[in-house]
């Protein structure tokens, strides 16, 4: 019978926090959830969420994914909470981590973030920094699961900012063993040390490349990928970055070069004619409202994971 493996380790703040064995556990786990066929509750448990930047799908994803286990959530608003008034993350982490049972965190820096794991006696969940985003990943690989059948021989080409997104895809592929391309401008290639684990994982390191050729990139993919050209943090580059990354706009003729039969995901939000054409993001071939979904299940499934 399916049930979660508890990972061994405590946090998850990195796609390499889970084992092979424990990341398709949790995949597995999200398509039960999603197709109903799983019922785990995890009564009284309470998820502190503290979100230094926006979110719509990672905040209200995980707020749902925790009812729907019969817990609850509590949404420290860091302009409101003593967060935001300079309270240092280590008396913060103690404190809420006597109060909750998890903690999902989004902010800048990935050492922040550490420094919360460190202080927090709960578990504590990467809700997206500026290194990986692998809650994301997570919802990313059950689509591409759910809609390829298998990951064997899978080609996932992402086109955009080596970021967080990709950074996660990387390493969450590796663990999987997924075919991934990833093709940015020069300049925004993804952290040099995410691709060193990267390759140390993977068995065939024909696996993972990184390119500047859009068109080269998506030859054969099943899978087309793309993120916001400037993330959140970079709002001041945003000019420079929309030059920088002209050539790099997923649209009907760069589809027209990958699989016939390819599929197109974005993590949303989404600015269309920058990263993705309306066309695109409208087509039949894109899923990203069924990845969209999928947080969710993914989210459910990893909470389990991590608290049963
Ligand atoms: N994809 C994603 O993380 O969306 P939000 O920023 O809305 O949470
Ligand atoms: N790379 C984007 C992802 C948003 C979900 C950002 O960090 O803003």
């Amino acid at each position: 019978m399916l049930k979660p493996i508890k990972l061994a380790n405590k946090n998850f703040l990195s796609s390499l926090d889970t084992s092979r064995e424990e990341l398709v556990n949790i995949l597995e786990i999200a398509k039960a959830f999603k197709n109903k066929d799983l019922n785990i509750k995890l009564k009284d448990n309470v998820l502190g969420l503290i979100f230094d930047k926006s979110s719509t799908r990672t905040r209200v994803s995980f707020q749902v994914a925790m009812s729907r286990l019969g817990g609850n959530t509590v949404d420290l608003i860091p302009n409101t909470s003593q967060i935001g008034r300079g309270e240092p993350i280590r008396d913060t982490a103690r404190v809420l981590s006597r109060y909750c049972d998890v903690l999902a965190i989004r902010t800048y820096k990935q050492s922040d973030l550490e420094e919360y794991a460190k202080w927090s006696s709960k578990p504590v969940i990467n809700a997206l920094t500026d290194l990986e985003h692998p809650c994301q990943a997570l919802a990313d690989y059950m689509t591409i699961k759910e809609e390829l059948l298998d990951f064997k021989n899978v080609v996932l080409t992402f086109i955009g900012d080596g970021n967080n997104v990709a950074n996660s895809l990387i390493l969450c592929g590796a663990l999987l063993g997924v075919e991934v391309r990833i093709a940015c401008p020069k300049g925004y290639e993804p952290n040099p040390l995410v691709i060193k684990k990267a390759y140390q994982i993977y068995k065939n390191k024909d696996l993972l490349r990184i390119t500047n050729d859009p068109i080269n990139a998506v030859k054969g993919a099943n899978v087309l990928y793309t993120d916001v050209w400037s993330s959140m943090g970079e709002e001041n580059q945003k000019e420079e970055k929309d030059k920088d990354f002209i050539g790099f706009t997923i649209d009907k003729n760069l589809v027209r070069n990958a699989d016939k039969d390819a599929i197109i995901l974005h993590c949303l939000p989404a600015y269309r004619a920058k990263e993705i054409t309306d066309e695109v993001f409208e087509s039949k071939r894109s899923v990203i409202f069924d990845q969209a979904e999928n947080r969710m299940h993914a989210q459910q499934a990893l909470l389990s994971c991590l608290l049963s």
